[in-house]
């Protein structure tokens, strides 16, 4: 439960059942004697609100499925004075300049409950429809796919049980206006101190599309494309299946992780190097580029004139300590050859529903973007548009409790790591849920990925599938509840025993 005292009233939020329904009750107190004047039960098959619920309990019922969060904030927000006259008490309402945040924060909590991370066990997730479970055999745990293992945000949850319980899933509204274009430049700029026109963001089904496309449609079969391996083996295939050069420059591990090799790329490919694909936060590596970074990548990519993929989908995993700096914020010069790939499906892990979002730099880079027909890049579902829009509008409690859970995750492995596994070495992650496990010093055969695949029955991504010095290397996915991930490291411990 929670809860706001503001001035004589209490606004407090629980989540219960009732019988057979249920959902979030926003009651209003008074401050003292906790006397119970009004009640919002913004149930999910029957909302009602409570006129003097402790006395003559007069109650009044809401459309169902309409927004009943947003219906309560708004009418207390309006006319808390009368609903309290009405309800026989007499208090004064606090001003509005308290009320309003007050008001605010309990509709996020009304939204958000707070879901059992811990509830998590193996059994629960089988059968599933998602690679992440059903790729291995049953007595093999998976912590490799990029998916988490937690409840999807209510929010979310409530958007696509809403549209399947009326069978609303009929043709989506895009091509014509979502307000995604807005929901997405207010977020950038309220999180991360971007700011671009709404005008410059197309909806996609996902970034690896986006990132097909950038190629297709910015570069010729030939070209050369900066990529810096190890990285996210989908960079590698944008580049090789539409028959582009691939130009690598690895990345150099220095004391504090993956660094960017900024000679290497000065000097990499030829005049016919045209675009660079960039990793921030970068996968596996789980670095959160630093601006000075970023700035000397982007000083270079204007003076070698390259377009900028930049895939920013981890952007709101990053770990306290850390900070996002997306690539295309750096500079109006650097924005204007920048397209910025991103999405709400890592994070708020709804990777199966298929939307994302390009942010062009310029409106030239968008008008030749969708010179390839929509035909070909598909439609989106809307399902996806409609699970962005309730992750990005009204899940951030959700995520605010899935990166403290994501935290401990990570200190527990750093320190099991360093207590259990001598020998394998780390970097613990400034961003993303993934830990790439340096296993060289061991010489594990076949390779540390089979190893503990077949001694250890735990799936972990293939360090070689990031590409060039990827030998030796395990990515580790934490992103699951903590008995999981105990089980899967004392297996993997014991493995190594
Ligand atoms: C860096 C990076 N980019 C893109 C993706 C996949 O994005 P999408 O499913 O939208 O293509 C992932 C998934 O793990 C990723 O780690």
């Amino acid at each position: 439960m929670s809860s706001w005292a503001v001035g004589a009233l209490t606004l407090e939020v629980e989540h219960r059942r009732a019988g057979s329904d249920g959902g979030a009750t926003l009651r209003v107190r008074e401050t003292g004697d906790g006397r119970e004047w009004l009640r919002f039960d913004c149930f999910e098959r029957s909302p009602h609100w409570h006129l003097d619920p402790a006395g003559r309990d007069e109650i009044t019922r809401l459309e169902p499925g309409a927004d009943a969060f947003a219906w309560t904030s708004a009418e207390l927000r309006r006319d808390l004075a009368g609903y309290l006259t009405r309800a026989g008490a007499s208090l004064a309402p606090p001003p509005d300049a308290e009320l309003a945040p007050a008001l605010d924060a309990a509709e996020r909590a009304m939204r958000n409950p707070i879901p059992d991370f811990d509830a998590v066990r193996p059994s629960s997730r089988r059968p599933s429809r998602g690679e992440k479970w059903s790729q291995y055999p049953e007595d093999v745990l998976p912590l490799w796919v990029a998916d988490m293992d937690f409840p999807v945000a209510e929010p979310i949850r409530r958007v696509l049980r809403f549209a399947v319980d009326r069978s609303d899933l009929g043709y989506p509204i895009h091509p014509a206006p979502t307000d995604i274009p807005d929901l997405t430049a207010e977020r950038m700029q309220r999180l991360y101190g971007w700011s671009f026109a709404p005008s410059r963001v197309e909806i996609l089904s996902d970034v690896v599309q986006g990132m097909y496309t950038a190629v297709h449609q910015f570069t010729d079969p030939d070209d050369g494309i900066v990529v810096q391996p190890p990285i996210y083996p989908p960079f590698f295939g944008s580049v090789r299946k539409t028959r582009r050069r691939l130009d690598e420059n690895p990345l150099v591990l220095g004391a504090n992780g993956y660094e960017v090799d900024a000679d290497g790329l000065r000097a990499v490919g030829d005049d016919r190097t045209r675009a660079l694909l960039l990793c921030n936060p970068h996968n596996p590596s789980g670095r959160a580029f630093r601006r000075e970074e970023l700035e000397a990548i982007a000083e270079i990519a204007i003076a070698r004139d390259w377009l900028v993929v930049a895939d920013e989908i981890h952007q709101d995993l990053v770990w306290q300590g850390f900070e996002h700096v997306p690539f295309a914020s750096l500079s109006p010069e650097i924005e204007a050859r920048t397209i910025t790939l991103t999405a709400a499906s890592k994070a708020f892990n709804i990777a199966g529903l298929r939307c994302a979002v390009a942010i062009f730099g310029s409106d030239e880079l968008k008008r030749r973007f969708n010179g390839l027909p929509r035909h070909i890049r598909g439609g989106i579902g809307t399902l996806g548009i409609e699970s962005l829009h309730a992750a990005w509008r009204h899940s951030e409690p959700w995520l605010d409790a899935t990166r403290a859970y994501l935290e401990a995750n990570r200190a527990h492995l750093v320190d099991v790591v360093a207590s259990e596994f001598p020998g394998i070495v780390f970097h613990p992650p400034e961003a993303t849920y993934l830990a790439w496990l340096d296993c060289r010093a061991l010489d594990l055969q076949p390779s540390p990925f089979r190893f503990f695949l077949e001694e250890a029955k735990v799936a972990l991504s293939d360090g070689p599938s990031f590409g060039a010095g990827g030998e030796g290397f395990v990515r580790i996915n934490f992103a699951t509840s903590r008995a999981i991930l105990d089980e899967a490291l004392e297996r993997m411990a014991k493995a190594l025993r």
